[in-house]
């Protein structure tokens, strides 16, 4: 998108792109960007055309492969040996657990009052959650969060350029502490998500050090701030669509398909980017092989080619063949927990708040990757 076209409500740059420009270059040589459902879509599935090995850095200044940043076989062993522990069966042993602390979080903000949502709520529940998993106590839980952000606010850089001296720092010591604990675990196994990647050996091996560490900080970058940016949306859209959080309030049962509209009418995980083993056309348009592609997922969910009213929020939509949450083999790992988690928060919302108002909805914007970094809010 162009800036005058990012400075305008996105979704409705993304409506013109999708109506006049599906496949587009920003400028000569950079990446192309694709706003279509069957397009995107396409890219999604096809990793032997669309490679996700996207990284200019050499080799061995990368460290060990990321799943969400490798192509088969590495992919498939990498997702093969943690898939066990993101089974919905294993992500259900949370539920309680998330809701204790969601409880709390929810206890802790004031009425009638103006306050950040983001701060409150929708950063530290995720990262609550992760730090549960990896098995970081909660004296270090500031700690680990303020690595979250330097890492995450980093994440272009550490792909496509040189990370700045802050963020490799947080990654130094966030390793150091993390090499720590796997001492620890493998001395006194433990149960926690660690726990079980440590001792997990399958005919694909073992991870090694730097296969977890790489794990640990994958998981920071895929499931904290797209998470936060899940709750944001759930609170605007309250704000935007009142009758929601009342019909919520009255069929609870509704909050999984809530959730889904949710992925899809505000995309937190909004684009992610592959790049081409060989020349391709879409939409009519030849790209070279090796050059970047950024399959613009919020705009893939707003097209109106697949979703009737796509731009109304609809509660209960069915079928909802939202790309929210990826597709094909990089499909969110954590797609239960991130379900869950939201589910979770739009029920404690909606049995606790009569209205949910956004104080300053224009500030707040929608479309980037996550979401905003504040949300002032009131809630009665
Ligand atoms: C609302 C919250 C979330 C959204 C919208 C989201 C969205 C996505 C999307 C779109 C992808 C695919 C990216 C691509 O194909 O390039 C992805 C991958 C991934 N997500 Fe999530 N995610 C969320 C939460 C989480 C959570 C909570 C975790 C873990 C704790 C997580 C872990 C991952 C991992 C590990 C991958 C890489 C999978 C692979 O490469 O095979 N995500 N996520």
């Amino acid at each position: 998108m162009t800036d005058e076209q990012a400075a305008m409500n996105p979704y409705e740059g993304f409506k013109l792109l999708r109506d006049h420009a599906p496949v587009t270059q920003l400028e000569e040589g950079g990446p192309w960007q694709v706003a279509r459902h069957a397009d995107v879509h396409a890219i999604l599935r096809d990793h032997e055309t669309f490679s996700s090995e996207v990284s200019i850095r050499p080799p061995e200044e990368r460290g060990a492969p990321s799943m969400l940043f490798s192509d088969p076989p590495v992919h498939h062993r990498l997702r093969r040996l943690v898939s066990v522990a993101f089974k919905p069966s294993q992500i259900q042993k949370q539920e309680e657990q998330i809701r204790e602390r969601c409880k709390d979080l929810l206890d802790a903000v004031p009425a009638q009052t103006e306050f950040d949502l983001v701060q409150a709520l929708a950063a530290p529940l995720p990262v609550m959650v992760i730090a549960e998993m990896l098995g970081v106590e909660d004296g270090d839980m500031a700690t680990f969060k303020a690595w979250s952000d330097e890492i995450f606010s980093n994440i272009g850089e550490i792909l496509f350029g040189t990370p700045s001296a802050e963020s490799e720092r947080a990654a130094e010591e966030m390793n150091a502490y993390f090499l720590g604990r796997i001492d620890e675990i493998r001395n006194h196994p433990r149960e926690h998500l660690l726990g079980q990647l440590v001792a997990t050996e399958t005919e694909d091996g073992k991870l090694d050090d730097e296969e977890l560490l790489s794990f640990c900080r994958l998981l920071l970058i895929a499931g904290n701030e797209t998470t936060t940016g899940l709750i944001t949306a759930s609170a605007r859209i309250f704000h935007e669509h009142p009758q929601t959080l009342a019909r919520l309030k009255s069929q609870p049962e509704l909050s999984a398909s809530f959730v889904e509209e949710a992925l899809r009418y505000y995309s937190p995980f909004s684009a992610t980017v592959r790049r081409t083993t060989k020349s391709v056309e879409i939409a009519g348009q030849t790209i070279a092989a090796g050059e970047l592609v950024v399959p613009l997922i919020a705009s893939a969910n707003r097209d109106e080619r697949v979703f009737d009213a796509a731009d109304t929020f609809q509660i209960d939509r069915s079928p909802n063949q939202h790309l929210g949450l990826g597709f094909g083999i990089h499909v969110c790992l954590g797609a239960h927990l991130a379900r869950l988690e939201g589910k979770i928060v739009a029920e404690q919302m909606a049995q606790r708040f009569r209205s949910v108002t956004l104080t300053q909805p224009k500030t707040a914007t929608v479309g980037e990757l996550g979401g905003p970094k504040e949300l002032m809010v009131i809630v009665r």
